[in-house]
């Protein structure tokens, strides 16, 4: 009640905000008009709306009558609007053809200033898909007195697909998403956005891909299942889509994927690295639909267990341009586990896979680093060897800080499979400027193997002193800990102070994070996890 005194008290007379001209504002424009207040927007997004709406709607409709001619708004191409991401430079988004400056909505913005920024000089609408409280016709109507133009309608359209280039054929993306490599595509979550949700929206997973993405026919898709041959050596398969469905029960697992070069840029802070500079957000969660590797291995004739070292190769259908495809391997006894939960999975938070995550099967390996995750997956192989993949023998291993590439030998060091504990803070953003009194600090935290994160322990003061964070969401299953655990933590802070913000995970088996970088450092940027650091200043 008094939340909503303070702002009707604000609201009435409206509050005119003091507007700075557009970087193009042509003169007699509505962009010179400017909007009506901003408590009225904040009150109606609170969802306050019923009441103000309805005496905003009749001062509205009263206006209109005696309203001059709708105003004709000036063009923009979407490039123009592009420039318009700052509140330095005017932010300028998009809706269908209109475009709006909420520059001076976007302190107000309900969701926080951060997530309003990530739409700047763009479209609303994939922002707006992904967080539906937005879809109300009352954001719409207040949206449109931020409006300054409409998108140029004699645009040129985009120049067609290069049909030459290998990346032509890939499919669309995310705007929100962070991109480090275009191609072959590999982009992170905004920080902002990735412990908002439990569940990653498929549409901001992070993307991963060596490659150019297939295009797969599902109505010709078949997975190849093959053996060594011999006692409980299996026999061949060869399974459509429509029979992986129907044959093998649908099990359904909620597991976190995480590449091993998540974090690597704070590594190469220290020394360079070889390897994209992925920051907090190569790594996310999903509920995965699917048949058990362990129902299709044991269909085809394979034993439990089998004597001596035997491995599970995966294939994919994304090929270098010698023909040789992505591959890697997981050991054979996680292969068959009941309890490992690997999964040969067709479906992604209830929808078929994203074309970028594998459509329209690929494997998920819980606790073990993304690279054994084949997308694509066209074929599964049982062999006394690792997989034969430059990705399984020469790439994604760990080695010691003194290993540099002129000696490093591939050979003396095991694939990663597991991975060790890690956590990470996604709000505040380092070099954030936060306002004095109550701090929200939030993250994640996460180990490999299934082992769960039993705390999180949080600094202000670059690790003086530690207070616990809250662990938000269900306890998972011990030793079947598949998924993160997001966490927050809520601490006082003082005008003008310059705070080091600092996070460690401990998992069920007491492993914590290393405190430092250098110590972990390797050639490769992998296995990133030290104590996350952010440092942020509170203003006065
Ligand atoms: N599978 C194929 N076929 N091709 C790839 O490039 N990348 C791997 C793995 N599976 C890859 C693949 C790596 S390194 C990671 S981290 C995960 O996919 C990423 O999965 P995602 O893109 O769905 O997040």
């Amino acid at each position: 009640m008094l939340l909503l005194r303070a702002v009707t008290g604000r609201r009435l007379p409206p509050l005119p905000l003091p507007r700075r001209p557009c970087s193009r504002s042509p003169t007699g424009s509505p962009a010179a008009g400017g909007p009506r207040g901003a408590a009225p927007v904040l009150a109606a997004l609170l969802g306050l709306g019923a009441v103000l709406a309805y005496g905003e709607r009749r001062r509205r409709v009263a206006q209109a009558a005696q309203a001059p001619p709708a105003p004709r708004y000036p063009l923009y191409t979407r490039e123009e609007v592009g420039r318009h991401r700052t509140p330095r430079d005017r932010v300028w988004v998009t809706h269908g053809t209109e475009v709006f400056d909420v520059t001076d909505f976007v302190e107000l913005h309900p969701g926080g200033a951060d997530k309003l920024l990530l739409a700047a000089g763009g479209a609303l609408e994939p922002f707006w898909a992904l967080y539906g409280v937005h879809n109300q016709p009352h954001v719409l109507e207040l949206l449109r007195e931020y409006k300054v133009g409409e998108l140029d309608p004699h645009e040129a359209p985009p120049a067609p697909a290069d049909t030459q280039d290998p990346f032509a054929g890939d499919p669309p993306r995310h705007p929100g998403l962070r991109v480090n490599s275009q191609k072959p595509f590999n982009a992170e979550p905004p920080a902002e956005l990735l412990a908002e949700r439990f569940l990653t929206p498929n549409e901001l997973f992070f993307t991963r891909n060596h490659l150019p993405v297939p295009a797969v026919d599902p109505d010709s898709y078949r997975l190849q299942v093959e053996g060594p041959g011999g006692p409980g050596g299996g026999v061949s398969l060869s399974l459509s889509l429509p029979e992986l469905r129907s044959r093998f029960p649908k099990h359904e697992v909620t597991a976190t994927l995480q590449c091993a070069g998540n974090r690597r840029a704070e590594m190469s802070r220290v020394r360079p690295v070889k390897g994209l500079p992925w920051d907090v957000g190569a790594i996310s969660t999903a509920r995965w639909g699917g048949a058990r590797l362990r129902d299709v291995l044991l269909h085809a004739g394979f034993e439990e267990e089998r004597e001596g070292e035997w491995h599970v190769c995966f294939e994919g259908l994304d090929a270098d341009a010698g023909g040789a495809p992505y591959g890697a391997s997981i050991p054979y006894a996680r292969a068959l586990s009941a309890g490992a939960d690997v999964l040969l999975a067709y479906e992604m938070n209830g929808r078929e896979l994203p074309r970028d995550h594998g459509f329209p099967v690929r494997v998920v390996v819980p606790g073990v680093v993304g690279a054994r995750s084949v997308k694509w997956l066209r074929r599964v192989a049982v062999s006394p060897a690792e997989s034969p993949s430059h990705w399984q023998q020469n790439d994604y291993k760990g080695f010691s800080p003194c290993v540099d590439w002129d000696t490093v030998d591939y050979s003396t060091a095991p694939a990663i499979q597991e991975l060790p504990v890690q956590s990470a803070i996604t709000q505040p953003r380092p070099g954030a400027a936060v306002p004095p009194g109550e701090l929200t600090v939030k993250g994640y935290a996460w180990s490999g193997g299934g082992r769960e994160v039993v705390r999180v322990d949080v600094s202000l003061d670059g690790g003086r002193s530690w207070r616990v964070a809250d662990l938000t969401g269900e306890r998972p299953v011990p030793g079947r800990a598949w998924a993160w655990r997001l966490w927050e933590l809520r601490a006082p802070v003082a005008a003008g102070a310059e705070l080091e913000i600092v996070c460690k995970a401990v998992d069920g088996s007491y492993n914590v994070q290393p405190d430092g970088v250098a110590a972990i450092w390797n050639l490769r940027g992998v296995l990133s996890n030290a104590w996350h650091r952010v440092r942020v200043t509170v203003t006065r």
